[in-house]
């Protein structure tokens, strides 16, 4: 992977930009720039040496959803334009009228199907607009798609500054300092599984939250009444391993009924809501002798959302003296909401890719820069 730095940037280089700006909308409203905000070093330092920016992106996951609340938050920080489409005369005449020093935001790739099923026509059509290629969007790495995998192959082509922060730092949980404790929550044990089995070896100790944890209790022999789980899947051997972290107590609810009660003691009629105070207390003291803490996935009933107990992990955790890495989208949301991130040594852009990353090393897109 060749850092964006060794790029022969002239004033008028044009250079084809893949960003991850699949963020949250509500009502045409971005409400979580977190992946805008981290793009923003790469595209500054690209803009700053006189390149001409074309801002490639998908949103959502079937090409319907607009690009243009993206381009809302990015004209407050550089000068863009956006153009409602991917290819046609409207891109084309945009392009030609660039001005070296300027971006323009092209729309979400996701509405051509070339993109997905990472067509050679549809890489090469794309690729034609630039001299260079880059890719700054780590979160859709793990994807095999024609903007990551494909435009590589007829560019010249390098990693930005975020893509290079994340695999600097999630490489860190390959190499661990020890003490290190592994924390996942979540949901899908079956894809969660070859991540547990991983850190369940290198870690020194490993927490598992969320309805992931459900599936613990319930293979326990536990009652976990009408707690959302995946049953069935065989966690044996995750119980049996010493290094777990076993809760403490759990929040449940029943209608609008919320109380605290030991893992054992959770009524048919109720379900699991969160883990409780002393659970976090417990995972906390845990933590504050960890050089390193790795932390994906929250610790609740996140769909609903029930939040305290992730929040008062990320709280805690941003006290400890250890190296703290964080991934996953609803993680980093309660961080952002919190305004923390910059307790943490790192705050992964990433949701799957993250996992997959963590898991094997690398990435589809990473593997197509190098
Ligand atoms: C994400 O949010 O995880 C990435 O943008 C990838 O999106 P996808 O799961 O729709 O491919």
């Amino acid at each position: 992977m060749t850092s964006i730095t060794a790029a022969k940037i002239k004033k008028g280089t044009t250079v084809l930009l893949r960003a991850d700006f699949n963020v949250p909308i509500v009502k045409n409203k971005v409400v979580g720039p977190f992946r805008i905000v981290k793009t923003l070093p790469t595209i500054n330092y690209l803009l700053k040496k006189g390149a001409k920016v074309i801002l490639i992106s998908h949103a959502g996951d079937d090409g319907s959803q607009t690009l243009e609340p993206v381009y809302q938050v990015l004209k407050k920080y550089i000068p863009v334009t956006f153009v409602p489409a991917v290819f046609g005369v409207t891109v084309e005449k945009a392009l030609a009228e660039m001005k070296p020093g300027t971006a323009v935001l092209l729309e979400n790739l996701r509405s051509e199907p070339g993109e997905k099923k990472n067509d050679p026509k549809f890489a090469k059509a794309l690729a034609s607009y630039a001299d260079i290629y880059v890719n700054d969007a780590f979160p859709v790495s793990h994807r095999a798609h024609a903007s990551l995998v494909g435009v590589p192959k007829y560019l010249p082509h390098y990693a930005g500054f975020q893509m290079e922060q994340e695999v600097k730092h999630l490489a860190m949980a390959h190499n661990p300092k020890h003490p290190f404790l592994f924390i996942l929550g979540g949901n899908k044990f079956s894809t969660k599984m070859p991540l547990i089995k991983k850190f369940a070896k290198s870690a020194d100790h490993f927490f598992i939250g969320g309805a992931l944890l459900n599936d613990l209790l319930l293979a326990k022999g536990y009652e976990i009444g009408k707690s959302v789980c995946e049953a069935g899947y065989d966690v044996t051997a995750v119980l049996k391993n010493k290094k777990l972290l076993l809760p403490i107590d759990l929040v449940v609810k029943q209608g609008e009924k919320i109380r605290i009660c030991a893992p054992y003691e959770v009524k048919h009629s109720e379900s699991i809501m969160d883990v409780g105070p002393e659970t976090i207390k417990y995972v906390l003291s845990v933590a504050s002798v960890a050089k390193f803490v790795l932390w994906n996935g929250p610790v609740g009933y996140y769909d609903l959302p029930y939040t305290p107990g992730t929040k008062n992990l990320v709280k805690g955790l941003s006290k400890i003296k250890g190296d703290v890495l964080i991934g996953g989208g609803d993680t980093v949301a309660v961080v952002s909401q919190l305004k923390l991130e910059k307790k943490f040594k790192f705050v992964s852009t990433g949701g799957g890719a993250t996992l997959d990353f963590l898991v094997a090393g690398t990435l589809p897109g990473i593997q197509a820069l190098k």
